[in-house]
């Protein structure tokens, strides 16, 4: 799969440690930054891999930051993108089981490298749930984009 891979500060070490596991797995990766340990702002590297994914540029887009948190509220402000925020294969499989989220954020001061391949995997290897009650709550996440999907008739 073609995938871009993005993070501030808290990321180069798992973001490197990543990007080997996953072209290991014949997974082609592209790196969107940062590399050092200069200090960025996490929506900046949201926006850049989000965009790409948006674009057609990439299937699915990973992002890391401290906590996975931040990147996660940022890349969840742009119109189109669903990005999970998973601590767990479990959690990494059903944020594409059940919300299709093509974006997953990681937190890498939560995850060390072994638990954020694991999690990455199971995302990437999960089946779509296609069940109706699935596709119908995303839908409804969709209308939340549109300015008068809050139902108030103020
Ligand atoms: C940066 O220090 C840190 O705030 C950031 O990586 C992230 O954890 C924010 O949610």
């Amino acid at each position: 799969m073609k995938l871009v891979i993005a993070g501030d500060h808290a990321s180069p070490a798992l973001k490197r440690s990543l990007i080997h596991h996953l072209r290991g797995r014949g997974h082609e990766v592209e790196d969107l930054g940062t590399d050092g340990e200069a200090s960025v702002d996490y929506p900046d590297y949201a926006a850049v891999a989000c965009k790409a994914v948006l674009d057609g540029r990439a299937e699915r887009a990973v992002l890391i930051c401290g906590t996975g948190i931040g990147i996660s509220i940022a890349a969840n402000k742009i119109a189109g993108i669903r990005c999970g925020l998973a601590h767990s294969p479990d959690t990494g499989r059903l944020a594409w089981e059940h919300n299709r989220a093509q974006v997953l954020a990681i937190g890498a001061r939560v995850l060390d490298a072994t638990a954020a391949s694991a999690t990455v995997d199971a995302w990437l290897d999960a089946r779509a749930d296609e069940g109706p009650r699935h596709l119908n709550r995303i839908g409804k996440i969709a209308a939340l984009e549109t300015p008068c999907s809050t139902g108030s008739k103020a």
